[in-house]
């Protein structure tokens, strides 16, 4: 997954949900530390509690944690967060860095008793390696061979205790038995604009920008359900009005500065219109299989399921259905088509 639109290669989208290397020091800035200081995923962050208190009352660690959800919502956060609350030492990685067995042994090895494994795009780990990951979650045991056929040796290492947490965009393509080994699942759910709009204002906060309560509103209503876009695209309207205006982000600021990113009313991009228009235009409203759009609109079908599918759905502008995928009447009204054929299926 790169995010990255083919005809404009060099220029980032900046409402993909999906971690930029530009990101990673701002958002460390920007990331609470704490539940207390996590603003939505209420559900997922009341389970959470319970599951921390309740390891730490029994002064062990956590079960196996997985975080499912489109990116930028917050699993990396959250799985922060969890180390922080549970006083440990948290090591990040993810699914396609762990190339063979040895890297994972290096990394497991290393760990100190209770501390937190953190594996991103767990859904992307080789499946030898998520072989060598069964009795390490199950037993506490590392099963390495060396060599190969009948002169090969196996060692056993005994692990000290710790908490998997594996955070992945596509449960779907989890195999089971790794699935299986996790005690607690959560899924992270796109924001509301009031909790984006709490989020904003704390960023906001930090990065000392003056913005006032509408500029917020209406960055928060741009920003997909996503805090990482709606942090992203704060510093291009802070940019804006730092050189077309007073310095100030206002409700004005906020819409000529989403103007000029060519972000609409909805948070939608040039590639969401494209494949929107593209299903309606070319596949009379679809139904169309995702790999005939990601070719029309020259994407990857995986960066489509992953990043802009899933907005595109919770919007309602995208139906899913055994035979593909459908712009819904709503998406025909946002983009000023009109509806020709008449609905065979009931849905509009
Ligand atoms: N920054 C990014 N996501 C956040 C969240 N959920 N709460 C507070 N600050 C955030």
């Amino acid at each position: 997954m790169n995010g990255w639109t083919m005809d404009e290669k060099n220029k980032k989208r900046i409402i993909d949900g999906g971690r930029e290397i530009s990101d990673t020091g701002f958002e460390k800035d920007l990331r609470p530390e704490f539940l207390s200081d996590y603003i939505g995923q209420e559900s997922v962050k009341e389970k959470l509690k319970i599951l921390i208190d309740a390891a730490k009352l029994r002064g062990e660690a956590p079960e196996h944690i997985l975080f499912c959800g489109p990116p930028g919502l917050g699993k990396t956060t959250l799985s922060h967060i969890i180390a922080n609350e549970m006083g440990v030492n948290i090591r990040v990685t993810a699914g396609p860095v762990i190339e063979r067995a040895g890297d994972l042994a290096a990394i497991i090895t290393n760990l100190e008793e209770n501390d937190i494994l953190f594996i991103d795009e767990i859904h992307r780990l080789n499946r030898s390696v998520e072989e060598i990951m069964y009795p390490a979650l199950e037993d506490g045991v590392l099963d390495i061979v060396l060599g190969k056929g009948p002169t090969a040796k196996t060692f056993r290492i005994d692990l000290p205790k710790f908490t998997l947490i594996g955070a992945t965009t596509r449960a779907g393509l989890l195999t089971a038995p790794l699935r299986d080994r996790f005690g607690a699942v959560y899924r992270v759910d796109f924001y509301d604009a009031d909790s984006l709009r709490v989020i904003i204002e704390r960023s906001a906060r930090i990065l000392g920008i003056e913005a006032d309560k509408e500029g917020v509103l209406e960055i928060a209503r741009r920003s997909r359900g996503t805090p990482r876009v709606a942090n992203r695209i704060l510093k291009r309207v802070r940019d804006f009005a730092q050189v077309k205006a007073d310095n100030r982000i206002n409700a004005e600021t906020a819409a000529r500065a989403l103007e000029m990113l060519e972000i609409d009313a909805m948070g939608l991009d040039n590639m969401d219109r494209k494949i929107i228009t593209t299903i309606i235009e070319n596949f009379g409203g679809g139904p169309v299989g995702i790999d005939t759009i990601a070719a029309s609109v020259s994407e990857e079908p995986g960066t489509i399921e992953d990043v802009y599918e899933p907005f595109l759905i919770q919007i309602g502008f995208i139906s899913r259905t055994p035979s593909g995928r459908k712009a819904t009447e709503k998406a025909y009204r946002h983009f000023g088509f009109e509806r020709d054929i008449p609905a065979q299926d009931g849905l509009f």
